[in-house]
């Protein structure tokens, strides 16, 4: 059966930024914001719905969100603990996995490596999917970290969002983000570790309908130069282990320090998905600061998925 394509975001699927329209995501952020201001009124609109949770990762953030979000929504989660033995397309085909469950949970909510295993789910499975971190995105968090940007600033089209370190699965979602919101995003990464430029080429050609200025540099101060946020993640991703050490001497210049945050505007964001390699990529200073927000925008995971879940798994 296919999948709803028509106007509403009922039974969609959610594994990239790209996924949702600019209305769509306006939408999302003016539900998320009414379900943060008043809880209760939502608290049976996903009766009896229950989402499936795959983590093929570790999270804090991501699983805690989504179990006690659908909870508050009225509907149950199911944890789905993957092991190396039974990861999702290695015991059996995704096709077997995506018809069976779609006959037994509403919507199935994955962390994985491979962003063509949430591809696979979706090709097959009749339930929405939901892409809670893969390789290449992370858009549950994006959404999250604009929400939390529009509950500063007025006006998303006239900010400047900086993102300063690897040019990975984050920085990737908050530039499509950016270009879909119409927003001014520049990325600084170290020679080697830029964003994937399928990306960077999607989030142009959407910034040429939208208004929005994306920039790609190597320079962190030009990237921060009068920003509006400024936002960093770890420098090496889940996966990425066995390069921690290596990349902190490439990265290190890319700190975000008392330093760098100057040439950002006086009462610029700062911003951070979480976890945090504190010293690392920030300075416990800047991160401590009046200006952090990492712990808003952490909460705001919770009403930014209660929304993008209700949306697409109401009836
Ligand atoms: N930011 C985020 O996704 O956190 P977790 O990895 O803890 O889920
Ligand atoms: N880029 C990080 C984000 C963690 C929420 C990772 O993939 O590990």
């Amino acid at each position: 059966m296919t999948k709803n394509k028509n106007q509403t975001l009922k039974e969609r699927d959610f594994l990239s930024i790209l996924d949702f329209s600019t209305e769509e995501i306006f939408k999302i952020f003016s539900l998320a914001k009414s379900m943060k201001k008043n809880p209760k009124k939502y608290s049976k609109t996903l009766d009896g719905k229950i989402l499936m949770l795959i983590f093929e990762k570790p999270s804090l953030r991501t699983h805690v969100t989504f179990d006690v979000g659908i909870k508050q929504l009225g509907g149950d989660s199911l944890f789905y603990a993957s092991s190396e033995k039974n990861r999702i397309g290695v015991r059996e085909s995704f096709y077997d996995v995506a018809k069976n469950l779609e006959r037994m949970v509403n919507g199935i909510m994955i962390r994985t490596f491979g962003h063509n295993v949430c591809e696979q789910l979706s090709e097959h499975a009749n339930i929405p999917i939901i892409n809670g971190l893969t390789d290449l995105e992370h858009p549950c968090q994006a959404i999250a970290d604009y929400l939390t940007i529009s509950e500063f600033k007025k006006d998303l089209s006239k900010t400047k969002l900086a993102f300063i370190g690897d040019g990975n699965n984050v920085a990737h979602s908050l530039m499509l983000t950016a270009a879909k919101v119409g927003g001014n995003f520049a990325l600084a990464t170290p020679i080697g570790y830029e964003a994937n430029q399928m990306i960077i080429d999607s989030a142009k050609s959407v910034a040429k309908k939208t208004g929005a200025k994306i920039i790609t540099t190597n320079d962190p101060m030009e990237a921060s130069k009068n920003a509006d946020a400024i936002y960093t993640d770890v420098w090496a991703s889940m996966g990425q282990e066995t390069e921690t050490e290596k990349r902190k001497k490439i990265f290190l210049p890319y700190q975000v320090n008392s330093k760098l945050v100057k040439e950002a505007k006086n009462d610029y964001l700062f911003m951070h998905c979480l976890p945090a390699h504190r010293n690392d990529e920030v300075t416990d200073e800047v991160i401590d600061s009046k200006n952090s927000v990492v712990f808003q925008e952490a909460e705001n995971r919770l009403h930014a998925q209660k929304s993008i879940m209700y949306e697409l798994l109401r009836d």
